[in-house]
């Protein structure tokens, strides 16, 4: 697949990662940030990781060198003009990514496919924003994307037969084991699955069940589980989570989905600057 070089829009901790795996992948990569503080660091973190891979014999002096020279970091869009894969990772923001998309559509080439690594939102509405709405396809990674393996492939209302095919072969270029979502629905399978236990998680403590780390250690021990999810949750961004559950009620318009008050009080306290430690660990303060 002659998909070199690919385009990543967006260098935070995916977009970063992601262009890492391609790059390690073989293929040439264009970061694209609006922030060069963001590629900046995102660069020396690639770099960082490189240099332990090296250090601990995973990879040698002059693939991590290749590895590093595939990668050029730019913060003009026009860049992008030759890439024929390229994948959206700027903030969950809907006004965002219309920008984003409405504008890279405009510079890459006609028949190139945009994927968006978006974890909730509407692969068919973000279609919507292009000219090319069948080239538009969900291509979820999970974090950090150089380790794990699963990528969902999410198909929209218009996404064609063959840009589902080309992404998934993409995926495997990749090493990733990537899967079909066949219906463009709300957190795809994985979150759709894993938030509710969440929910569920944050009302057992709220019951004075029990506290955030022994459910974390209930989870872990009684389901063989690597994370509990509290865990989780701080590792991924408590606001993150509450933003994907209050976009998951919006959508299905079911209680089920509510946000529990402990959760939007978490998210307030580190928004207002008030200490909240660890995050979930420090929380609820009166069970302490
Ligand atoms: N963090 C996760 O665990 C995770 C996992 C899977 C999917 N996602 C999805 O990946 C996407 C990115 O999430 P993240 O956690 O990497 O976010 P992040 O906040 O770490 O990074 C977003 C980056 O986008 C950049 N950006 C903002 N506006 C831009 C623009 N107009 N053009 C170019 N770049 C722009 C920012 O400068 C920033 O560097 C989101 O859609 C999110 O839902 C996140």
């Amino acid at each position: 697949m002659s998909t070199s070089p690919v385009g990543v829009i967006g260098s935070g901790t995916m977009g970063g990662s992601i262009a890492h795996q391609v790059a390690m992948s073989g293929y040439d990569v264009k970061l694209l940030d609006v922030s060069q503080p963001a590629l900046s660091k995102a660069v020396e973190r690639i770099k960082t990781w490189t240099e332990a891979s090296v250090a601990r014999g995973k990879t040698s002096e002059q693939d991590a060198k290749n590895i590093l020279s595939r990668i050029s970091a730019t913060t003009d869009f026009g860049q992008l003009k030759d890439c024929k894969f390229t994948i959206e990772a700027v903030f969950e923001d809907l006004k965002i990514k219309e920008d984003v998309f409405s504008q890279i559509d405009a510079i890459l080439p006609q028949d190139a496919i945009l994927a968006t690594n978006t974890s909730s939102m509407s692969i068919t509405v973000l279609a919507e924003y292009t000219k090319r709405p069948a080239k538009v396809v969900g291509m979820h990674f999970f974090n950090p994307p150089q380790i794990m393996k699963l990528v969902e492939v999410v198909r929209g209302y218009k996404t064609g037969d063959d840009t589902v095919a080309e992404t998934m072969e993409f995926a495997r270029s990749l090493g990733k084991e990537p899967i079909e979502v066949k219906r463009d629905t709300p957190g795809f399978i994985v979150n759709r699955i894993l938030i509710p236990q969440m929910l569920e998680a944050i009302r057992v403590v709220e019951e004075g069940i029990a506290t955030p780390e022994d459910v974390d250690k209930a989870i872990r021990l009684g389901l063989n589980a690597p994370m509990g999810p509290f865990e989780l949750q701080d590792y991924t961004g408590v606001d993150i989570g509450l933003n994907v559950v209050d976009h998951f009620y919006d959508e299905f318009r079911n209680d089920r989905w509510a946000a529990p008050l402990l959760l939007r009080d978490l998210v307030r306290a580190g928004r207002l600057g008030r200490k909240v430690g660890a995050g979930w660990y420090d929380y609820p303060p009166e069970q302490k």
